[in-house]
Formats: structure tokens, sequence, C-alpha cells
């Protein structure tokens, strides 16, 4: 049976109508600008994670921009990242002239390793960026008590964990700044590029809402350089549609995890005391959104079969991430010491995420872990 690894239409399709009535009323109102379908959509967003300011952008990665522009991080600054994760949150930092620091991630959560993160904090360091990758929150106590010890900022990229909590509280709304993405690919996923930018600061928040439109309070007389950080009207009004969804899109994703959890473990014991394939985890149920179920074929050249394996069966899979950061080009000259990020390098050359989309049938889930259990069972 083929199974895309994520298929919109799915999601998209039953709500035709609410989408089609949503365009014909923003087309009639012909503002498409700021106005009251973005700030209907922010207050929604505010209330859903439980802030004071949320501020609808341009994209995930504008969102990550936009915190650091008002955290005045620039050149000579040094900010704490992950190096197992997609290429904006490093990217954001290098492009403000700062050198982004790459941590190492611990291999049972993908997350950023906190001990790694507090030995390479220097005096220049101003910030730490924590992701939390694949939908499950990073340790969040343990980063922020290192970021008061060391007065640092702290920036929470959620682009991959809206519908996460951590000790209760919404993923992104425990640090400074937390930075969603509507991606399509992201738990709630929009029509086309766009995230969202949250604070419980209100000075922090003065200055996002200035910087997001060129720096300027009044037309024409600017304060501050900034950009043109905006949402557009139209996708905020097609999001607010799908919000009241998100928390059931959450649920069925832990619904399949659980699923592949449990089959695996019962059907692939030897295999994983063998240590031929490593489940992923939630911490708590909570703590975990499951954007992604990716598993880990260590053995070297398993992976890569296993991945032909599903494709000639047209079952969807994909290596998030294939490279580290630091291991990347572009960041080849920043830092001067090697990142010494040895799980991520192993990560790397084990990872595969295969379908864990809400709208995944239970034939579809079984046929993905049927060729799964098949191909570890020969190997
Ligand atoms: C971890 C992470 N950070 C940042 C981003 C950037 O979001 P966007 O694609 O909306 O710019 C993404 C999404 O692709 C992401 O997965």
């Amino acid at each position: 049976m083929s199974v895309p690894l994520l298929d919109l239409h799915a999601q998209n399709d039953p709500l035709k109508e609410a989408f089609t009535a949503t365009f014909e009323r923003v087309m009639a109102s012909n503002c498409f600008i700021m106005g009251p379908e973005l700030e209907a959509f922010e207050t929604a967003m505010a209330q859903y994670l439980g802030v004071k300011h949320a501020f609808g952008v341009s994209s995930g990665t504008d969102a990550l921009l936009l915190a650091l522009m008002v955290l005045d991080i620039g050149p000579g600054d040094e900010v704490l990242c992950p190096t197992f994760t997609f290429f904006a949150t490093g990217g954001s930092i290098a492009r403000l002239g700062a050198t982004p620091v790459f941590v190492d991630v611990e291999a049972s959560t993908f997350n950023i390793d906190v001990q790694d993160a507090a030995q390479k904090i220097t005096p220049k360091t101003k910030a730490i960026m924590p992701v939390h990758l694949f939908g499950q929150t990073a340790d969040m106590n343990a980063i922020l008590e290192l970021a008061s010890k060391h007065k640092l900022r702290v920036i929470e990229d959620t682009a991959q964990a809206i519908g996460a909590r951590y000790a209760g509280k919404h993923a992104g709304t425990l640090g400074d700044f937390g930075a969603y993405s509507f991606f399509p690919t992201k738990n709630l996923g929009g029509f086309g590029d766009s995230g969202l930018l949250v604070t419980q600061d209100d000075t922090l928040a003065e200055k996002a809402r200035l910087l997001r439109v060129h720096g300027a309070r009044h037309t024409y007389l600017h304060e501050e350089v900034g950009g043109n950080f905006r949402m557009d009207p139209l996708q905020a009004a097609l999001l607010l549609e799908k919000l009241p969804k998100l928390d059931s899109f959450v649920q069925l994703r832990r619904s399949h995890a659980t699923f592949y959890n449990t089959t695996f473990t019962e059907e692939l014991k030897g295999p994983i005391e063998a240590g031929k394939l490593i489940l992923p985890q939630a911490l708590t149920e909570e703590n975990h959104s499951w954007n992604q179920y990716t598993l880990l074929l260590p053995k070297a050249g398993h992976r890569d079969t296993l991945m032909q394996h599903l494709s000639d069966q047209n079952i969807g899979c994909r290596i998030y991430y294939p490279y580290p950061l630091d291991a990347q080009p572009c960041f080849a000259k920043l830092n001067e010491k090697p990142a010494n990020t040895p799980q991520a390098h192993s990560l790397c050359k084990a990872c595969l995420s295969i379908p864990v989309y809400p709208e995944l049938t239970t034939k579809q889930r079984s046929s993905v872990a049927d060729a799964v259990i098949e191909f570890i069972k020969r190997i």
C-alpha cells in the first residue's frame, strides 16, 4: 500500500468549504496587509499558548531572526544552538553577523545537550536557542537554569513542536521568546510560508512590534532598522480556521507514535536488544507532539537500505537531517575549533523518519509498520 510521508489533501480537503468562505471574506475586505484578520489570529494564538504577546510573521525563520534582532544580537556575539536541527536555527544567527556555537545533542531525545552547552559558554555568549526537535520539548528546566546563571537570553525554536507542553506550559512560552513555523509540514500547517513570535515581556514585545514593520511606529518615520516580517491576513484567516483542530491533530500523531512503538517493541525485541534498531521515546505524553517519528538504525548501511526498501513500496520516508550544522560548508570558517559533536554526527548517519501525520489510517500505519518489521527481521 502506498503511504506518503505527509498527506495535505487528507488534512485540507475536508475543510475546503470553510477555507473557500474565508478566502472570499478576505478578498471582499480588500485588506491584504495587517488589519483585523491578523489581529484575530494573534489573539487566538496568544490565548491558545497562554502568552501575553503573539505576532504573526512571514516565516519561522523570520520569527527567529526578529527575536535575535530585538535582543540586539550581532557581530562579536555568540549564540548556542544544537547542531542537529534545520538550517534556519543556525542560519538566523549567522545572518546577523553573530556566531552560532554548535552544541551536541542527546541521542535519546535528539535535543540540545545542556552539559555540552555549558562547556561552550564564553564571555561572548549572549543567548541560547534550544530547538524542540521533532516535536519533543528540550530540557527547559536545565536550560533556564544555565541561562539565568550566565545571564543568557533564551529563544525557543518551536517550529516543530506547537501543541507540546513542558511542565504544563506550552512549548515556546518558557524562554524570552518562542518562535513557531506554519510551514505546511508542521503540526499547524499553513498555506505557504508563515510563522509566529511570542513573548511574555512587554518591552521585548514593543520592540518586536516595531521591527516587524521596518522599525516604524508612524508611517515613514523609522526609529530602528527593522524588516518586513509581516504575516498576510489571508494566511492568518485560513490558519484561524485550522487552529481549533490542532490539539486533535497532535493527539492523532501521538496515537500513531504509540502504535509504532508498541508494535515494534513486540515484534522486534531481538533486533532492538541487539542495537540494530532504536525507537524514539516521549519523555512524557505532553512533552511530545510528534511532528516526526524518527527511527535510528546505527549499523553501517542499514538506514540507507531501509530507505530504499520503503521507497520501493511507495512508503514515504526522509532523512531529517543528513548533515549537522557544523558540517555545513557555509559555516566552515565560522568556528575556530571543531564543534566536537559526535552524537549529532552519528545520528545523521542513522536517522530515518516515517509517516506519522494525523490522517494516517490504521491500514496505512500497519502497512508502514509491516514494511519496517519485514526489513529489520531480515538484517
Ligand atoms: C527546527 C526548525 N527551525 C526553523 C524552521 C524555519 O521555519 P520556516 O520554514 O517557517 O522558515 C523550521 C522549519 O522548516 C524548523 O524545522
